[in-house]
C-alpha cells in the first residue's frame, strides 16, 4: 500500500515543474487579486498530543502531489523536505490515490493552513486544509479550603488553561446545589452560614469534558443552644439533661447546677456527641434538685440555657423499688444511646 520510490519515473524535469509550481503559491508569488483559490478552506481539529490526518487524493494514478505547512515545503511525492519525525505521507493505492499528511503528537504550533498540491499535466490544483488544535481544560491553580467568620468577605479564584481558552463557573454544591456567575474569581461578601460547604470550579471548553475541581468554606459562628430538656425524676432514679447546640467550630459544653461546675463524677456522667451533649445523674438525690445550666462555648462566644430540675410533686415517682432500680441502671446505656441518638 505505502509507495515507496515509485520515482523513476518521475523526471527531473516534471520534479522541477512542482517545485516551480510550490514556490508560487509562497504569499510572495501570489499574484494580487489570485488569492481566491484559498477561501475554500476545510478545517480539520485536532487534539493536542493526538495524531491529524489531513486528506488529500490524486487525480489519477500519474499525477503527482505535494504537501505544505504555511509557505514550506513538506513533501513533494514521496520526497520528504521536512525535518520533523512527526510528519508522514500516507498513500493508497486503488482507485483513490490518497495522499495525506499525518502529523503525530500534534501541538499547538501546529495550528495553520497546510496545502496538498496535486500536480497533473503541469496544471496544478492545490486544496487548502486549515489545522485547528484544541487543548482540553486544565485547572492549573485553585484556592485551597477557606476558613472565614460569619459576615466576612470570601474571596475564591480559579485558574484554567485550554485551547480554546476554558470558560470558568462556580457552583455550591453543598447544601444548596447553587450555581454562581461565570469567571476565575468568586468573591462573597458578608458570608452567611448557609454559603459554608463545597465549592466546585469547572473549567469546560469544547475540546473534551470539563476539568472540575472542589474546594471547602467553612463559616465559623458563635453558637446558639436550640433544645434543652429532661426527663423527670423521682429519688433514686437517673435524670437525664439534654442540651442541643449549634455553632462552628463545634460548640464545647459546659454543665452547671446553680453555680457549681458539674464534671463526670461517681453518679454524674457528661457525654457529648457533636452539637449534643446529655448530663445523667444515677440515683438521684434531694440535694441534686435545682436551677440546672447548659453553656456552649466556641471561639466566636458563648450562649446558655437553664432550666429547673425540680422533685416529682407526685407520689408515683418516689419509692423505686430494688428491682426499679436495677432495672434502671440496667437500662441506662440504652436510654442514654436512644437520648443521645434523638433528633
Ligand atoms: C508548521 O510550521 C510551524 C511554523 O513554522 C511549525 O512551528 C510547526 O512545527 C510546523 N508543523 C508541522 C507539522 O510541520
Ligand atoms: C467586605 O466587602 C465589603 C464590600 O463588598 C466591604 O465594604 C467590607 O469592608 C469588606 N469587609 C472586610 C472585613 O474586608
Ligand atoms: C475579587 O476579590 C479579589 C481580591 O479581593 C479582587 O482582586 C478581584 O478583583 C475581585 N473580583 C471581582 C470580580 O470582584
Ligand atoms: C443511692 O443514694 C443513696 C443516698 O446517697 C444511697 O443510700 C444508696 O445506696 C444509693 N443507691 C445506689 C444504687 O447507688
Ligand atoms: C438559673 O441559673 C442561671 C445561670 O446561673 C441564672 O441566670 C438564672 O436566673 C437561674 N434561674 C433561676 C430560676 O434561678
Amino acid at each position: 500500500m505505502v509507495a515507496g520510490r515509485p520515482d523513476v519515473c518521475f523526471s527531473v524535469q516534471s520534479l522541477a515543474g512542482i517545485i516551480f509550481t510550490l514556490t508560487c503559491f509562497l504569499p510572495s508569488c501570489l499574484p494580487a487579486g489570485r488569492t481566491g483559490e484559498g477561501t475554500l478552506v476545510d478545517t480539520v481539529t485536532s487534539r493536542q498530543g493526538d495524531t491529524a490526518l489531513l486528506r488529500c487524493y490524486l487525480l489519477d494514478g500519474l499525477s503527482k502531489g505535494a504537501w505544505l505547512n504555511r509557505s514550506s515545503i513538506m513533501f513533494t511525492g514521496g520526497d520528504k523536505w521536512s525535518a520533523d519525525p512527526r510528519v508522514s505521507v500516507v498513500t493508497g493505492g486503488g482507485n483513490k490515490h490518497e495522499y495525506s499528511l499525518q502529523i503525530q503528537k500534534v501541538d499547538i504550533s501546529d495550528e495553520g493552513r497546510y496545502t496538498c498540491v496535486v500536480q497533473n499535466n503541469l496544471n496544478p490544483q492545490s486544496n487548502h486544509i486549515f489545522l485547528s488544535v484544541k487543548v482540553p481544560p486544565k485547572i492549573y491553580d485553585v484556592s485551597s479550603d477557606v476558613t472565614v467568620n460569619e459576615g466576612g468577605n470570601v474571596s475564591l479564584f480559579c485558574m484554567a488553561s485550554g485551547r480554546p481558552e476554558p470558560s470558568i463557573s462556580w457552583r455550591h454544591i453543598t447544601p444548596l446545589a447553587m450555581k454562581y456567575q461565570t469567571g476565575e474569581d468568586l468573591n462573597i461578601s458578608g458570608i452567611t452560614k448557609d454559603q459554608a460547604g463545597e465549592y466546585e470550579c469547572i473549567a469546560q471548553n469544547d475540546a473534551s469534558a470539563p476539568n472540575t475541581k472542589s474546594l471547602r468554606v467553612t463559616v465559623n459562628y458563635p453558637p446558639s443552644i436550640h433544645e434543652m430538656k429532661f426527663t423527670g425524676v423521682g429519688v433514686a432514679r437517673t435524670a437525664l439533661l439534654r442540651c442541643e447546640a449549634l455553632g462552628v467550630p463545634t460548640p464545647a459544653f459546659e454543665w452547671y447546677r446553680g453555680t457549681k461546675r458539674l464534671t463526670r463524677a461517681q453518679g454524674t456522667d457528661i457525654q457529648t456527641l457533636r452539637s449534643r451533649s446529655v448530663l445523667s445523674m444515677t440515683n438521684m438525690t434531694q440535694d441534686r434538685y435545682g436551677n440546672y445550666t447548659c453553656v456552649a462555648v466556641n471561639m466566636l462566644g458563648k450562649a446558655s440555657a437553664s432550666m429547673p430540675l425540680l422533685p416529682p410533686s407526685t407520689a408515683s415517682y418516689g419509692g423505686a423499688s430494688r428491682v426499679g432500680v436495677a432495672l434502671v441502671a440496667w437500662l441506662l446505656p440504652l436510654v442514654l444511646f436512644s437520648f443521645l441518638a434523638m433528633c
